[in-house]
């Protein structure tokens, strides 16, 4: 008798705290405790979402566990909330595995006054390292130079790309490149690897922090992993510590120990509420490279596959490349307005490769109003990408590989507003125009010098991995050279 009236004690406790409340966005029924977890298909979760919109509408709400979250669909609905209203949605929730381990520090995950500093330096060092007088587009050009001579017949692109674009974050950040045969580039980039693979148990973590804290389990495998990682970054800014001149600023860590500096001669005169140390630069070092090199790498290894999927633009982006730019010199990024169709393929391959299918997630700082719904402060926003590079209403062919979608009728390059891959409002990703820069340079210079084809009798499958980004799953492919 006293187990079933702890039961239904439980039961009722929980229907009370989590019922919906008029008002809020309507959602498919949630069980007791465990809420909607088990709704979603967790391989291709960011189309269960997707498709869960037809059925409650484009603003609709689930409980993952304990918590509410509220899921924005299509351009209208995302872009109302990230821009429109963006004051209100933009900060980031408290994910408890990822508190525990970076504690709130760095761009990604931290919130208020540490955001907006740590955004603004981040912002500014990349525009002075990527396009100001330290440009990063010859770098780009030379680190193609060293991937082409890499390529064998059939090859993996998996680790690859992965080193050639985590070489270019390593010239940003470290000021220099590594051999892809260095142990410890070998080591780091299989920590970074293994950082992105473990999500079943980030999931129950945050369902269940006090538990999972004391648990055994992958999720402790998770912390160490990235312990391991900021000691690697702490060894790099150690290195640079010992050799730092202000008189020679080489790269993000030396501006970053500059700004520490300058804070501390400040703060004598003045109660400064610097943000700036140690700990928040390895955080603000590891969010350069856990937001800007799988994400490029991977579009890059999508952009491979469409390409042997659909020769004849292959063949159409190799002609263009031909009579704009030739073959004795590299491409340049202002050579992009004169290859619209090249351009147009990029985007593209952005769109249906859907890098980052559910964004990542914002939550209400405050109570708003949104398109007649209320949804109270704390609650957890996905703003969906996949809905809007996808949404019916945007696009006219939604789910073909169709380059159209970002030519006129003159063949000009144009950008639909509901492109928005790298989302929008405050909390874009501030590494937009460097991943621009990167997708333009490499798949330019890949192109130049390649044509990709499948292994004989292999067919090109275009099948995903789910996680924070959708990869493709590993595939060999063959690189010709165009010119021997
Ligand atoms: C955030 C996409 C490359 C740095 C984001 C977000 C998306 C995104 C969807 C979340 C925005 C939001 O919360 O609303 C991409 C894609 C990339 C790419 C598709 C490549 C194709 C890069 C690169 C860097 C970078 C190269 C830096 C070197 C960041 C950072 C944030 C972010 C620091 C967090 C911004 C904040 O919270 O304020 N990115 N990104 N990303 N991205 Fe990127």
């Amino acid at each position: 008798a006293l187990l079933l009236f702890i039961v239904v004690f439980i039961l009722t406790a929980d229907y009370i705290k989590n019922r919906r409340l008029t008002g809020f966005p309507p959602g498919p029924p949630a069980l007791p405790i465990v809420g909607n977890i088990f709704t979603l298909d967790h391989k291709r979760t960011h189309e269960s979402m997707t498709e869960l919109a037809g059925r409650y509408g484009d603003v609709y709400s689930m409980r993952m566990g304990q918590r509410w979250v509220v899921v924005l669909n299509g351009f209208e609905a995302v872009t109302q909330a990230l821009v429109t209203q963006g004051d209100s949605f933009s900060d980031r929730p408290s994910i408890p595995l990822y508190d525990d381990i970076f504690h709130g520090l760095g761009v990604i995950l931290s919130n208020g006054h540490m955001w907006k500093q740590q955004r603004r330096f981040a912002l500014s060092t990349l525009k002075y390292f990527g396009f100001g007088k330290k440009s990063l587009e010859p770098m780009i050009l030379e680190e193609f130079t060293y991937v082409a001579k890499e390529i064998s017949k059939p090859f993996n692109p998996h680790l690859i790309v992965n080193n050639t674009v985590a070489n270019i974050i390593c010239l940003l950040v470290f000021g220099h490149r590594f051999e892809y045969g260095d142990e410890q580039f070998k080591k780091m980039m299989k920590l970074f690897e293994q950082s992105i693979q473990i999500q079943v148990s980030v999931l129950l973590y945050n369902a269940f922090p006090q538990l999972m804290r004391c648990l055994p389990g992958p999720h402790q495998k998770f912390k160490r992993i990235n312990e391991e990682l900021k000691d690697f970054v702490r060894t790099e800014v150690k290195d640079h510590k010992q050799k730092w001149d202000p008189s020679d600023l080489r790269d993000f860590i030396d501006y970053y120990l500059n700004e520490i500096q300058m804070v501390t001669e400040k703060s004598l005169k003045s109660h400064d509420d610097s943000t700036f140390d140690e700990e928040c630069l390895i955080m603000s070092v590891l969010d350069l490279f856990g937001a800007g090199s799988e994400t490029t790498s991977t579009t890059l290894r999508w952009a491979f596959l469409f390409m042997v999927k659909y020769p004849e633009i292959q063949e159409r982006v190799q002609a263009e490349i031909d009579s704009v730019i030739g073959q004795s010199r590299p491409p340049s990024v202002d050579d992009r307005a004169d290859l619209p169709y090249t351009d147009a393929v990029i985007h593209e391959i952005q769109r249906m490769g859907n890098i980052v299918p559910l964004n990542l997630p914002h939550v209400t700082n405050r109570d708003v109003h949104l398109r007649g719904y209320t949804i109270p402060k704390g609650v957890t926003i996905i703003p969906n990408l996949t809905s809007v590079l996808f949404d019916k209403r945007e696009w006219k062919t939604p789910f073909t590989f169709n380059p159209g979608h970002f030519l006129n009728e003159e063949g000009k390059f144009v950008k639909p507003a509901a492109f928005i891959p790298f989302s929008a409002g405050k909390r874009l990703c501030l590494g937009e125009n460097l991943a621009r820069m990167e997708l333009f340079l490499f798949f330019t210079s890949f192109m130049q010098h390649f044509t990709f084809s499948m292994p004989p009798g292999v067919k090109p499958v275009l099948d995903y991995r789910f996680g924070i980004t959708l990869s493709p799953v590993h595939y060999e492919i063959c690189a010709k050279p165009r010119h021997e």
